[in-house]
């Protein structure tokens, strides 16, 4: 589509999209941000479990010029995680416009299962684009606030039409959803299920199979596929079916990604039938439990349908100053997200800690399949509750929870709580 033309963009280094990080746990890493943008910025390390000052706090950014460099000391379980920038107001724009990437974390007990890995490994974010001519275009509407900036190109990785060729065996694919709004429900053309091994904070306790899976923004999903059972030279898609009829996105369908069997291979792997220990926070350890409305809108629109309201959590928006809630450091909470009364779609997201899901009401009232380990981020489609359990860290200071449709965040749809 934008062969041999040139696009702006902003970057990470350089193209769409920064650099894929490794790291093992236990490992510190050190990553130095020269901002060089005209505008502020900083990065949110998205699933990590970080001291306040390396979290990316909307309050922690840094003016054109300034540079700041973020140690990491990697703490926690093998996973697929990322980062993207988290000034408030251009969160979305910065991400849209090329700002974002995976970060993978391994550690030993990931390592020992042999699981598919080099050229079977795949890395997959997902997002949709805009163009105007030639150029990416960030500029939605007050409607577009409303349902989240939807486009109809979808690129994997930065890439337009992509495509892979791999071997007629297994492979994992780290699937990330890094649009600012559109939800996809994944799956595979030619009935080939996925063996969803982990979600947002690593493995699963055993492999659940899942012929599709709903994957909304900020959310991961780690699978595996066989394809051992394809014939050479096969080619078939990673779509994403529509979910639903009473929303314009979820009427939508797309083909994500195309593969292409072209060899076989020796490598032989078994799925374990164990992945992880998991142990389940149990509830009656939970000291209370917080209630949020997401459903109401509030006045102060940004115009345009009138009468239309404002994102909201609560009923209040998001105010940099303002505690919104004081949480004790190591103990545990069960907080509820609730999009009853609502008819949008909201991906919740919660800095500074993971979480386990305890149920869904309502709506789809039952947990997917990566549902069922740690998450940071959990989808809530019109008429859904969702209650969470989670214990919070011993990192003092303030983070920030909000719906991760960026749009939605953007026009005030985030709090600010603080671990004391
Ligand atoms: Cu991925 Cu606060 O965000
Ligand atoms: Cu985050
Ligand atoms: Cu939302």
């Amino acid at each position: 589509m934008l062969k041999g033309q040139t696009t702006s963009l902003l970057s990470y280094r350089e193209g769409l999209l920064g650099p894929l990080i490794k790291a093992a746990s236990g490992e510190t890493l050190s990553v130095q941000l020269q901002n060089n943008l005209t505008e502020k910025t900083n990065v949110h390390w998205h699933g990590l479990i970080l001291a306040e000052n390396m979290d990316g706090h909307p309050k922690d950014v840094y003016a054109s010029g300034e540079s700041f460099n973020y140690v990491l000391p990697i703490q926690q379980r093998a996973g697929t995680y990322w980062y993207h920038p988290h000034p408030h107001g251009t969160t979305a724009k910065q991400v849209f416009m090329g700002l974002a990437g995976m970060l993978i974390v391994t550690d030993e007990e990931e390592t020992m299962l042999n699981l598919p890995s080099g050229e079977s490994e795949i890395p997959i974010i997902i997002q949709d684009k805009r163009f105007v001519g030639t150029s990416l275009d960030y500029s939605p509407s007050a409607d577009e606030i409303m349902t989240g900036y939807l486009c109809e190109q979808i690129l994997v990785n930065g890439i337009f039409s992509p495509y892979a060729s791999v071997a007629k065996g297994w492979q994992r694919l780290r699937l990330l959803n890094g649009s600012t709004a559109r939800v996809y429900n994944l799956a595979f053309t030619d009935g080939i299920p996925f063996y969803v091994i982990g979600s947002d904070g690593g493995l699963l306790a055993s492999p659940e199979t899942a012929s599709s899976i709903m994957l909304a923004p900020g959310e991961r999903a780690d699978v595996l596929v066989d394809f051992s059972a394809l014939p050479l030279g096969k080619e078939l898609y990673l779509v994403s079916n529509p979910f639903s009829e009473f929303n314009a996105q979820g009427r939508q369908g797309f083909k994500i990604m195309k593969f292409k069997i072209d060899r076989s291979t020796s490598d032989r792997f078994t799925l374990p039938t164990r992945l992880s220990s998991l142990q389940s926070i149990p509830i009656s350890s939970a000291s209370r439990t917080r209630m949020f409305d997401i459903a109401t809108l509030v006045t102060g629109g940004m115009g345009g349908m009138g009468n239309m309201g404002r994102h909201s959590i609560n009923g209040k928006t998001f105010d940099m100053e303002r505690i919104d809630e004081t949480v004790e450091a190591g103990t545990t909470e069960i907080w509820e997200f609730d999009n009853s009364m609502g008819d949008e779609i909201h991906p919740m997201h919660i800095h500074g800690v993971q979480f386990q899901v305890l149920e869904r009401m309502g709506g789809r009232k039952k947990l997917i399949a990566t549902e069922k380990g740690w998450k940071d981020t959990i989808l809530l489609m019109p008429g859904e509750k969702v209650r969470l359990i989670m214990t919070f860290p011993d990192y003092t200071g303030t983070f920030v929870f909000h719906c991760h449709n960026l749009e939605h965040e953007d026009d005030g749809m985030m709090l600010n709580y603080k671990i004391v």
